[in-house]
């Protein structure tokens, strides 16, 4: 080893000790006849003191150091005349008797400290710059923390971890696929798994019973705080269970994750219903730090000559408390908000329950006092109550209800990232109506198991068919999704069916899967957490990039390694690929 300890371990009790330290000049200051250099590894900074009197020769050397140059320096451990108390180390410093320069850097694009001056583009092109500094380090220890504490919990109840394939093949279902050229396979392409959902059902045929893998997926899609085109799964799956088991041994894993990373016993998950959670929440991912529940007040509001109600398939509203005392232009900036394409309604309507009682709507011309006080009722208002109303088909006016609620929870300081609320939501639909493709597609995918009493249906009322399928959801962000799915051969040849497949396609597509169901398949069932997704979450952040090491910019770019790029004339001849520029 070049060094003796760490730059984070030196504390009083080291006094008189003779030290090496190897680490990255953080900082140096000249002082004349003393120099001081503050040198950083990962796990922490020490102060490193040249006395001009002691060694003129060494105080030059400390002086001619840049910021980021890599030193080994060995000296004694003294008492510090100036403590900094803040810090582990603050107490001593290293009276310095030989400094050997390592490696010298060129000065760093942006301050690598705690609180930085460099923008977002400039620390991903030097990401491993941007690493050094704490906080995103911290979130990387964050994540090599929870993936060890999901190993030994897995492991602990027989979960066997199994890698799968990363070449896989091209399916039409999900979102687009990465796919990867092949060479010995002229005109053929692999792709990159979305998830290893087939070959994780296929390892329940093979008898593993239990299986888990921490795995990086692929999907092509438009990219959001939340997503990324590779991010990783902790996929699982079970056989010989029903859906109960599944929400035990996983509500198990992430109520031991809360206690091991942060400290804290989560309660029990409540479950609700998709149905419900669309009609209260307008999401299948609510977030339910808070409450402010829709409140539907169709037979309140209509026919009373306000075209706008009239007209809609849905009313419903929200009650943001304390809210009466909103001004005008704060009002105007929510009619903004959902009108913003991203929302798309039209209008808000609100109901003001003022301190002394009164109530004042922004339709008083078609409502009544008596007609107020009905709505107030519903809404459960009290004075110093405002009242939010939207009216609309009604896939639409939740999902912009849903928006502005969100929207008020944030300016109501109700979204805690300190505070936690888990949920499962069941009973997914096991189709929805794809308007472009103008087919049912599988909400969840194509192997969720239909709810039995429901398979009957599947003819009559599609969508209505429930599936055996949940997600978990976590301050809103859908952390994790699964099902209990088909293991019967017929079963799954009729779900493609309804899907839009001939039974030529399916069997091109899925006949491996469908064959080794004929094989003696076990009942099963699993689910996949989003690890990027839990590791943001735990350590408080808004977007998963900042758990992953080196994640990819907006446009899908790692702008560090310059990637994608185009590839020279001769690989594209390999792959016998022409080339269109
Ligand atoms: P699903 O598609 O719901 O299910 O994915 C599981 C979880 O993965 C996370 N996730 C993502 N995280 C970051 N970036 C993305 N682009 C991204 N897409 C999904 C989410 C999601 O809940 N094979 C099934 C699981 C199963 O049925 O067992 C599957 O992949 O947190």
């Amino acid at each position: 080893m070049l060094r003796t300890t760490t730059c984070g371990a030196l504390t009083i009790k080291n006094l008189g000790e003779n030290v090496i330290l190897c680490g990255w000049v953080q900082k140096s200051r000249d002082l004349g006849g003393m120099t001081f250099i503050d040198i950083r590894d990962r796990y922490g900074i020490t102060q490193l003191v040249f006395n001009m009197d002691d060694n003129r020769e060494l105080c030059e050397a400390a002086r001619n150091l840049g910021r980021e140059f890599v030193i080994k320096a060995s000296g004694l451990v003294v008492e510090r005349s100036n403590k900094n108390l803040k810090m582990p180390t603050g107490e001593v410093e290293i009276k310095i008797t030989a400094l050997e320069v390592l490696n010298a850097a060129k000065l760093p694009p942006f301050l690598i400290d705690d609180e930085t001056d460099g923008g977002d583009d400039l620390r991903m092109k030097y990401r491993y710059l941007d690493l050094r500094r704490n906080p995103v380090r911290n979130n990387m220890i964050i994540r090599h923390k929870i993936a060890q504490a999901v190993r030994r919990y897995l492991d602990g109840l027989d979960f066997i971890e199994v890698e799968t394939p990363v070449l896989i093949k091209s399916t039409p279902e999900g979102a687009r696929d990465f796919v990867v050229p092949s060479r010995m396979n002229a005109g053929e392409f692999y792709a990159l798994p979305q998830s290893p959902q087939t070959f994780k059902q296929l390892l329940m045929v093979s008898g593993f019973d239990r299986y888990f893998q921490i795995v990086k997926c692929f999907r092509d899609e438009d990219l959001r705080a939340d997503r990324q085109p590779e991010f990783t799964q902790i996929d699982c799956e079970m056989s010989f269970i029903e859906q109960e088991d599944i929400l035990n041994t996983f509500e198990g894993l992430i109520r031991t994750l809360f206690k091991e990373i942060k400290g804290i016993d989560l309660p029990e998950v409540p479950r609700m219903q998709y149905a419900d959670a669309m009609r209260l929440y307008g999401s299948d991912k609510p977030d339910t730090r808070f409450d402010m529940q829709f409140v539907e007040l169709n037979h309140l509001v209509k026919g009373k000559d306000f075209p706008v109600f009239d007209h809609a398939e849905l009313v419903i509203g929200i009650n943001a408390k304390g809210c009466a005392s909103y001004t005008r232009k704060q009002v105007d900036e929510l009619t903004d908000f959902i009108k913003r394409p991203q929302v798309g309604a039209t209008g808000l309507i609100y109901l003001r329950h003022n301190e002394d009682g009164s109530l004042k709507s922004s339709v008083d011309k078609f409502y009544n006092e008596e007609d107020l006080k009905g709505w107030s009722a519903a809404l459960n208002t009290q004075p110093g109550d405002l009242v939010l109303v939207m009216a609309g088909t009604t896939d639409k006016v939740r999902k912009q209800l849903s928006e502005l609620r969100l929207e008020m929870g944030n300016r109501l300081g109700l979204r805690d990232k300190n505070v936690f609320s888990a949920l499962w939501v069941l009973d997914f639909p096991l189709l929805e109506w794809d308007e472009e493709t103008e087919r049912y597609h599988a909400m969840h995918h194509p192997f969720t198991s239909p709810k039995p009493e429901d398979i009957v249906l599947l003819d009559t009322k599609p969508a209505e068919v429930r599936a055996n399928a949940y997600d978990m959801v976590i301050n809103g962000t859908e952390v994790g999704g699964g099902s209990i799915r088909i293991h019967d051969r017929a079963l799954q040849a009729l779900m493609f069916k309804h899907l839009g497949f001939s039974t030529e396609e399916a069997q091109k597509q899925f006949g491996f899967l469908m064959d080794a169901f004929e094989f003696g398949a076990p009942p099963h069932g699993g689910i996949a957490f989003g690890f990027d997704r839990l590791c943001s979450i735990f350590a408080g952040l808004d977007s998963i990039r900042d758990v992953i090491a080196f994640p990819k910019n907006n446009s899908g770019r790692d702008v560090m390694i310059d990637s994608p790029s185009t590839i020279d004339e001769k690989q594209l001849n390999e792959l016998k690929i022409k080339s269109t520029v």
